[in-house]
Formats: C-alpha cells, structure tokens, sequence
C-alpha cells in the first residue's frame, strides 16, 4: 500500500465510506430527480461538507474575488461541492486537493453530472504537500473546515503560500477552539476522536499564518452563526419522520446519530468557534 493510502487508513477512515456515489443515485431517485436532472444547488444538500453549508460557500465565493482568467486551489476539497459552486459562480478553473480517494472519485462523477468536468479538477493528495503543483501559479487559494484535521500547520500553510502568486489571496473557513485547554465532545463531523483533531485558537492559527509569510486581513468571527446554524439542522432533523434522502448523513453514516448532539454541545458551551480569515501573500 503507497505511503498515503496508509497514512489516510491509520487516520481517516471517517472520511472514506464506501458506495457513497450509489448512495448520492438513491437520494436522487427519493427526491424525484437523476444525475441527468440535477442541479449544483440541489447537489449542495449532501456534498457542502462545513458548518452553514452552501450559505456559507456563497459568502466565501463573494470574498475571495476570482474570475475567469484565475486558477484557483481548493484544499481538502471533500466531495468537490465548493469548488464547483466557485467555478460556476465566478468561470475560473479549480483544482481540489483531498485525501479521500472515496470523496475524490465521488466529486470527479459529480463534476461530470452538472457539466463542470472541464472546469473542476479534483486531485488525490496530501496538503501538507502540494510537490505536484510549482511555485507562483495559483490566482487564488481556499480551504474549508480541513484545518481541523491537519497537524502540521506549518507545512500546510507554508505549502498554500507557496503555490500562490504573490498577491494572491487564501481563505481560510475553519473552526477554531476557544481555549487551548479545553477539550472538545467527540464525534464531531471531522473526525471521531481527538487523535485525528488538531482544532487550535485563532490566536495560534493567526502566528502559523503569519510565520509562514502571510499579511492578514481582520478575522471575521462567525460563531453565533454557526450555532444558529445547528440548531436549525436539529430542528429540521427533529421534525422530519426519515433521515433526508440527500443529507450528510450518506457521507458520515450511523455516526451522524452522535456527532450531533456534540456540535450543539461543543457550541452551547463555548467549546468551539468559526472564522474567516483572509491572507495575502506580499509582492
Ligand atoms: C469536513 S471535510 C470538508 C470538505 C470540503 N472542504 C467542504 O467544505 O465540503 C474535510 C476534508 O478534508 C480532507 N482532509 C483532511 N486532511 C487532509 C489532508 N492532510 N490533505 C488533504 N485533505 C485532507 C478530508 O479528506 C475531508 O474531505
């Protein structure tokens, strides 16, 4: 088995649930369309994989400033569901980055459904290490909710920069933990326990940021609206009569049952936060 099939075993077996494309079909067929019908936006209900879903994906698009000449990176792409929005919103050309060969796979088909093949490219890698990609030649960089699962910040961020233009920016959508004490409720949505969780203050998040080279923008703190957030997905939950045909619930599977209840948790007891930050590169 190569170096990174084996890494991604030992630490992110979470993120590689079998079937998921057949699964996606079903839902599909549930809600009385196909993958001939479909829409991006109808699509976001199951591969928007953060906090606030496609709302938050249309903030981040308005931020980030792209367009059609640009090459964007988005790393730790999922199932390739903000990379697609971005695309479409804006004409640009995205390349994803995850470490899901399940999710990479997956969002390759679902590119091919909405007809974003050409436009969307979605890469199997690491992105504490982006070798593949040269120095300078991205417009634009995002990443959302995957720093939760990176350790080494410091490759991670000193990769981005890297590859980026100089004057280009990095958007990053994470959640951050509000002291470095504190320990998180586990399952969360990104990992299922604290040996695949690396959540860090903002304040240590904003040195890894600046230690690599970045200007940072202000830090845009959007905690009250990702508690908002979970609680309106609990309540719909709660009032339906069957799991939704197109959800997370066909990403994360049974264990969707108990992370839950921990994101409602960890947010009513001010175990976590979100943020936006963005990061320049200097000329
Ligand atoms: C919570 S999901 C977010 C996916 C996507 N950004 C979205 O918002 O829909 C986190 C993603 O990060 C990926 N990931 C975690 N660690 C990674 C790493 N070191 N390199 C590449 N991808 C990684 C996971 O495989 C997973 O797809």
């Amino acid at each position: 088995m190569p170096e990174l099939e084996k890494e991604h075993k030992l630490k992110h077996d979470h993120y590689e649930l079998k079937g998921l494309l057949g699964r996606i079909e079903d839902g599909l067929g549930k809600l009385g369309t196909s993958k001939e019908k479909v829409t991006l936006d109808q699509l976001a209900q199951v591969d928007e994989f953060h906090f606030r879903g496609l709302a938050a994906t249309k903030e981040l698009i308005e931020q980030l400033q792209v367009g059609p000449e640009d090459y964007v990176l988005d790393a730790g792409s999922g199932l390739g569901g903000p990379a697609r929005q971005l695309a479409a919103a804006t004409g640009c050309r995205v390349t994803g980055v995850d470490l899901s060969t399940e999710y990479c796979k997956t969002g390759r088909e679902l590119n091919k459904w909405v007809g974003l093949g050409d436009q969307v490219n979605l890469d199997h890698g690491d992105v504490t290490d982006l070798s593949k990609y040269d120095d300078n030649s991205f417009d634009g960089a995002w990443t959302i909710h995957v720093g939760m699962n990176v350790e080494n910040k410091a490759k991670f961020y000193a990769e981005i920069f890297r590859v980026l233009k100089p004057g280009a920016s990095f958007l990053i959508y994470d959640v951050v933990a509000k002291s470095a004490q504190q320990q998180l409720h586990f399952p969360m949505p990104w990992a299922r326990n604290e040996n695949t969780s690396f959540v860090v203050t903002v304040e240590a998040l904003l040195e890894e940021l600046k230690d690599v080279g970045f200007n940072l923008a202000e830090t845009t703190d959007l905690t009250a609206q990702g508690a908002a957030f979970v609680d309106q997905f609990i309540a719909r939950l709660q009032q339906a009569d069957t799991p939704p045909p197109l959800g997370l619930n066909l990403v994360l599977g049974p264990v969707i049952k108990e992370i839950v209840p921990n994101m409602k948790r960890n947010f009513a007891e001010g175990r976590i936060g979100m943020i936006t930050q963005t990061c320049i590169k200097p000329v």
